[in-house]
């Protein structure tokens, strides 16, 4: 039996030059947590080339949806990037990760940081409910280089607060937080900067950090993963994983495609 499912691309949405999003068919057998990830990819001379990437969409949508960068030479990006509605794609069969509620302790607020397509596996995790069920606030930071790159954001402030089913969880619950280093932006800086400055929680009109409730999912590029790891060790906050649960939990943003 094979180990992954052949779909097909519904739709292309192209953000930047650098990052594009797309939906797929899904299996109906296709099981996976909110915040997971899967093997994705295409074959190529009928061999399958295959890279991680989270799950945009949640596992109650009937289709599939992931949000990826471009690399010009990169193996996969450089042909994924040219995918058309129609195209064939193989998705992997087990989806797996770290970035599921149940590796979290419970708490009050929960905080999820993400740069660039480090946003994805959160955009999942904002559709589902017991994210708001499980925590009473819950704060999206997304960081960027550029306000082009600041994906998703009109879905989140637009569309998901008007949700039949989620709206009013969202509108009460959801804080969304974009944030943009290298341009001008109503919000500026590193994720690790606002968070030790205190900005980030004065600008969402909350209290400061709090190691006690407030617990963090984290998701982008290995040093972002490594400072963010020291300031929450220096709060004496623990890593969560499979089988034990944390006050965080980390997973690296697959990039190197
Ligand atoms: P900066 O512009 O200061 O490098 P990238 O596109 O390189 O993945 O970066 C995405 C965002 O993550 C950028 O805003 C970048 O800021 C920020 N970033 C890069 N490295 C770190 C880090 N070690 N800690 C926090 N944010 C980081």
């Amino acid at each position: 039996m094979s180990n992954f499912y052949e779909e097909r691309v519904l739709s292309v949405h192209h953000w930047t030059d650098t990052l594009f999003s797309f939906t797929t068919t899904r299996d109906t057998t296709f099981r996976f947590k909110n915040g997971q990830f899967t093997m994705i990819g295409i074959k190529v001379n009928e061999k399958p080339l295959l890279r991680a990437y989270s799950v945009v969409s949640t596992n109650y949508d009937e289709n599939l949806e992931f949000f990826s960068i471009k690399v010009p030479d990169g193996p996969l990006t450089s042909r994924l990037q040219n995918l058309q509605v129609g195209d064939p794609i193989i998705i992997g069969k087990k989806a797996t990760g770290t970035l599921v509620l149940d590796n979290l302790k419970d708490g009050k607020r929960l905080f999820l940081l993400g740069t660039g397509t480090g946003l994805a596996p959160f955009l999942s995790l904002i559709r589902d409910p017991e994210t708001y069920e499980r925590y009473e606030k819950v704060v999206l930071v997304h960081g960027c280089r550029q306000v082009a790159e600041l994906a998703y954001g009109e879905q989140i402030t637009q569309h998901l607060p008007n949700d039949e089913f989620l709206g009013e969880m969202i509108r009460d619950q959801l804080i969304y937080y974009p944030t943009v280093t290298r341009e001008p932006f109503r919000n500026r800086g590193r994720i690790t900067d606002l968070l030790t400055s205190g900005q980030l929680f004065e600008d969402i009109g909350q209290g400061p950090l709090d190691p006690a409730s407030d617990r963090f999912m984290l998701c982008g590029s290995p040093q972002m993963l490594v400072d963010l790891k020291q300031i929450f060790e220096s709060h004496g906050m623990e890593e969560g994983n499979h089988g034990e649960a944390g006050d965080y939990v980390i997973e690296r943003a697959f990039v190197e495609r």
